[in-house]
């Protein structure tokens, strides 16, 4: 049988061999308790790296207890969960896997259950159906951006300690770091704001801390997105910079999304483009211009899309996240030929209402559950009744933290 291109070892600039191209995307877990992770993380990861992909992401872990970007997010910012990361991070590097922890601040996209002031670069609230489940934050001083580096780093550092394989910046979907990046949401007039050199500071200053910390053989990347469908908010132009500057200073690796809560690109791909891999068209503008292994993420689902995009070079990874969920054991199937393509359930309440503001948000919540069940050592359960993750939703949140409100401006 002939070799697949997705079976072929991938080494990134820091050294470390990804043994295989299928990397599986960070999705929030949503299981720890007070921000510790706990046995349903160590049996998910177990499950994932016998699933075969070469490289495993967490969800996004918290840098910060103060900000949570959802209930149930793990924190990590001193040491006082080491034997449990340590237990997670070996079930997650089982069967040759390399298991990398990422981090996570999400500035003012914080539930307002959660956080009642958020923070971000400015003091710019959400617009739109999220200004009722998101509070107006305040601006970062710029002592509070040093400390944030520097939890950040230290973040980093006890994954590495705790035995991640690396870590992961999340820099996308409409998070703190996208925040500093977005023209629309950082307005700051000092040297964090206005042009883009200065809209990547806070980026590259959280990067070149870790790097220094960490050293040159422990991986560092980053998601990024090829833009967030917003006008005047972070363009595919900007993108294309930030992928140049950030592959000049040396990361290891950048897996491409888009998207935030108001354009859920990331999970829907954009308005108009490809129905395959969402974002890869984008990806195909910055293959020339960098030397760093890209992951492409966001709508792969049958195994010649994987193929030709990898086999064209268009990617180095192929990031693949719900369809994890539904087959843990996605990438074994692919490579054993046993793989048929999936679809994704469409998760419906049938209240037009909720259907239309929470849709996205119910998808999550029913993702979420099939993690809970794989975690359990059950099947996940493939289902488009959407009741089932809303109720979950509305225990999580409270029906106050989700229903609109009058909003102070
Ligand atoms: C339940 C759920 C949780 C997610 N959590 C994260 C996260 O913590 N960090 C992140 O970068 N992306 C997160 N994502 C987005 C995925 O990583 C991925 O970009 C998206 O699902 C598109 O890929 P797919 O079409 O293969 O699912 C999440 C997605 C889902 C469904």
């Amino acid at each position: 049988m002939t070799k697949l291109t997705i079976e072929e070892p991938l080494t990134l600039p820091s050294g470390q061999v990804i043994k295989n191209r299928f990397l599986k995307s960070a999705m929030s877990e949503t299981f720890a308790k007070d921000g510790h992770p706990n046995q349903q993380h160590v049996n998910l990861y177990r499950a994932w790296s016998h699933g075969g992909a070469g490289l495993l992401f967490t969800g996004n872990v918290m840098i910060d207890h103060t900000a949570l970007g959802e209930p149930g997010n793990v924190v990590v910012e001193d040491e006082r969960d080491l034997p449990i990361l340590k237990e997670w991070a070996a079930a997650g590097t089982e069967n040759n896997a390399q298991f990398c922890m990422q981090i996570n601040h999400p500035g003012k996209q914080s539930y307002r259950t959660l956080s009642k002031e958020p923070v971000a670069p400015s003091a710019i609230a959400f617009t739109g159906i999220y200004a009722t489940v998101f509070n107006k934050p305040r601006a970062l001083s710029k002592d509070e951006i040093k400390e944030l580096v520097n939890k950040f780093t230290r973040t980093a550092v006890i994954a590495k300690e705790a035995g991640f394989t690396g870590v992961e910046i999340h820099a996308a979907h409409g998070y703190l770091i996208d925040q500093f990046l977005s023209p629309k949401d950082n307005q700051r007039q000092d040297e964090y704001g206005g042009s883009l050199e200065n809209r990547m500071r806070f980026l590259i200053e959280v990067y070149e801390s870790i790097r220094h910390a960490v050293g040159d053989d422990f991986p560092v990347g980053m998601k990024l997105n090829s833009t967030d469908f917003e006008p005047g908010g972070f363009s595919e132009d900007d993108s294309i910079k930030v992928v140049e500057k950030m592959s000049e200073l040396g990361i290891d690796l950048i897996e491409i999304s888009g998207g935030n809560y108001l354009n859920p690109a990331m999970s829907e791909g954009p308005k108009e483009g490809s129905n395959d891999a969402y974002f890869i068209n984008y990806a195909r503008k910055i293959k020339d211009l960098t030397d760093t292994p890209i992951a492409l993420t966001g709508g792969f689902l049958s195994e010649a899309a994987m193929e030709t995009a990898l086999e064209q070079k268009d990617t180095e990874l192929v990031g693949i996240g719900r369809p994890m969920v539904l087959i843990p054991d996605l990438p074994n199937r692919v490579m054993n030929g046993t793989y048929a393509t999936i679809k994704l359930p469409i998760l419906k309440t049938r209240v037009p209402f909720i259907d239309k503001n929470a849709g996205p948000l119910v998808a999550n919540s029913y993702y979420e559950q099939q993690m809970g069940q794989i975690a359990a050592g059950e099947e996940p359960k493939y289902s488009t009744n959407g009741w089932s993750p809303f109720l979950r939703l509305i225990r999580l949140h409270g029906i106050s933290g989700l229903m609109p409100r009058r909003v102070k401006r």
